[in-house]
């Protein structure tokens, strides 16, 4: 592909993302969030994809997969008010099928516009699925670690800011109560992703954000998020208590070893 092709795909999810902004400050405010995170995911995976040595042309093409990986969610949005694909739809499922509907790939070669179309599909499975095709594997599993990145992004600031500017969809409408589920917290002692499905209270989604620490694939992803300190963040926003604590240590070392990170170099997570 083209860095000209490239520029055009910028320009199309300008066009496309303006026409779901509303006079609602709350739709604006969700609507607004998408497009920023898009924004941010497409500089994680450039920085990640260019420290594991992908050629020009892969760059593009994993940038324009960062470009429309979220795409679903604001037709998503505009329909359900939600970003919960549990009670809505699955926005990987329905980016690809506007990304087909709407022809934007037309210009690629077929393998290219395979390779975007199921990192798009596929980024929000749980688990990478096996494809034959080991290029495919690495795109998911670029678009996964760069979209986690900016989740924690996401999350860190939503938990630190007041009510009144949080974009409501963040904390996908579960209740801030005490609470937290043993099921969750489990799975960070077991270096295990927790489920959604288990997902009770607003302490089990940031038990759940921690417990992808699991799933992040490149060394660089590691760094990044020890040098943004998310694990910190979020740790910040749970009870005070032994059990949650001892759980964020183990997390902690566990993003050390992989970021290769020595604790006396200055890198506070
Ligand atoms: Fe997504």
């Amino acid at each position: 592909m083209q860095s000209s092709d490239l520029d055009t795909f910028k320009d199309w999810f300008s066009q496309y993302t303006h026409t779901f902004y509303t006079d609602n400050a709350e739709d604006r405010r969700n609507i607004d969030l998408k497009v920023r995170h898009t924004f941010f995911v497409c500089e994680n995976i450039v920085g990640i994809a260019k420290k594991e040595h992908l050629s020009d042309n892969d760059l593009m093409i994993a940038e324009t997969a960062a470009l429309f990986h979220d795409l679903g969610r604001f037709l998503q949005y505009s329909l359900y008010k939600t970003f919960r694909d549990s009670i809505s739809v699955n926005h990987g499922r329905l980016g690809a099928e506007i990304l087909d509907k709407e022809n934007i790939l037309r210009h690629l070669r077929l393998h290219e516009r395979q390779l975007i179309m199921n990192t798009v599909r596929f980024h929000n499975a749980f688990e990478v699925p096996s494809f034959e095709d080991q290029q495919n594997v690495l795109f998911l599993k670029l678009i996964r670690d760069a979209d986690k990145l900016d989740i924690w992004r996401i999350f860190a600031e939503y938990y630190e800011s007041p009510d009144d500017k949080q974009a409501s969809a963040v904390g996908l409408g579960l209740p801030d109560l005490p609470d937290y589920s043993k099921t969750v917290l489990s799975c960070l002692y077991e270096k295990k992703l927790a489920t959604l499905s288990d997902l009770k209270t607003l302490n089990d989604f940031k038990l759940m954000q921690l417990s992808w620490v699991y799933d992040l694939n490149f060394r660089h992803s590691f760094r990044l998020m020890a040098e943004r300190a998310y694990i910190q963040k979020i740790a910040d926003a749970l009870p005070q208590i032994e059990e949650i604590t001892g759980a964020i240590s183990i997390i902690k070392k566990f993003v050390h070893e992989k970021a290769e990170v020595k604790l006396n170099q200055g890198i506070e997570l």
